[in-house]
């Protein structure tokens, strides 16, 4: 379904990501690791089309799509989720669905949030759908509140609605999870496997050791842009390469999840 193939980005002096090379098979959910800084958002911004790469290229369902728009690629079956939510806060739960469902045919969130439909046979149709979106998610009860209302664990949920909304084929999710609880967090690796269970492929970017081993048929790992390591998530927890580029970071808690998995 997809192929990255020799990407590399380069930021000014700042390689990103080094020749990176893999694909991803229909209907898995697929995890892309690596500690902070790693290049994991700059590899989906380059899948999302936000930017293209230095070299290399990039092919969905056949098609070549790093040289195309973002507005190109969207409407293919792509969508995606943000490290940094992108929520509207003062338009309500339904609302911020709907403009997802613009950007199936609209360049970006904010144009999509201006052009909400006129025809209001449309737009029945659009809030219909997108309560489907709210109700799958769990958020269906307060579709009429303001997104701005709402704790990190329900906003992470509207962004997946929104994501879904799109009608995916392939949906990215960055860091989903971040911020999450314990409770929320398995509820939301719930949430994922039941996204992929409508025939969705998942490529999920997520720090959570417990969520990506449980749920992930392949994991991606990626140390200083390069990939260092793919495989099974068994045979990524007993990777020496793995462990390693764990351990020499400072991040004590990646190191503890490793360790402890
Ligand atoms: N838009 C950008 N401009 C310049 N440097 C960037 C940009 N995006 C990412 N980088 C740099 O690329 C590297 C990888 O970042 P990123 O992909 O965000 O890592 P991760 O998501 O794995 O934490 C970092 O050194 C980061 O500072
Ligand atoms: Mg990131």
């Amino acid at each position: 379904m997809l192929e990255v193939k020799s990407v590399t980005k380069k930021f000014g002096g700042v390689i990103a990501n080094q020749d990176v090379s893999f694909t991803i098979e229909e209907n898995q959910i697929v995890g892309l690791i690596g500690p902070n800084g790693a290049g994991k958002s700059t590899l989906f911004n380059m899948i999302s089309s936000i930017f293209p790469p230095t070299t290399g290229e990039i092919f969905f369902l056949g098609t070549r799509i790093d040289q195309m728009p973002a507005f190109k690629v969207a409407p293919l079956g792509i969508s995606r989720t943000f490290q940094n939510l992108q929520v509207f806060k003062n338009m309500t739960l339904i609302e911020n669905v709907m403009v997802g469902q613009h950007i199936q045919t609209k360049t970006s969130i904010l144009g999509a949030a201006l052009l909400l439909p006129s025809s209001r046979k449309e737009e029945k149709v659009m809030y219909e759908e997108a309560m489907k979106y709210l109700q799958f998610v769990g958020l269906d009860s307060l579709y009429n509140h303001k997104a701005g209302s709402l704790a990190l664990g329900k906003l992470r949920l509207l962004e997946l609605a929104r994501a879904l909304a799109t009608k995916p084929k392939l949906l990215l999710l960055d860091e989903i999870a971040a911020g999450l609880n314990h409770k929320e967090t398995q509820e939301m690796s719930e949430l994922i496997k039941k996204v992929r269970d409508t025939g969705v492929t998942v490529f999920v970017v997520e720090h959570d050791m417990d969520l990506v081993m449980s749920i992930c048929d392949k994991i991606i790992v990626l140390d200083q842009g390069m990939k260092i390591a793919e495989g099974t998530p068994k045979e990524i927890q007993t990777n020496e390469a793995v462990i390693t580029a764990y351990l020499g970071t400072d991040i004590d808690e990646e190191k503890e999840e490793v360790i402890g998995s």
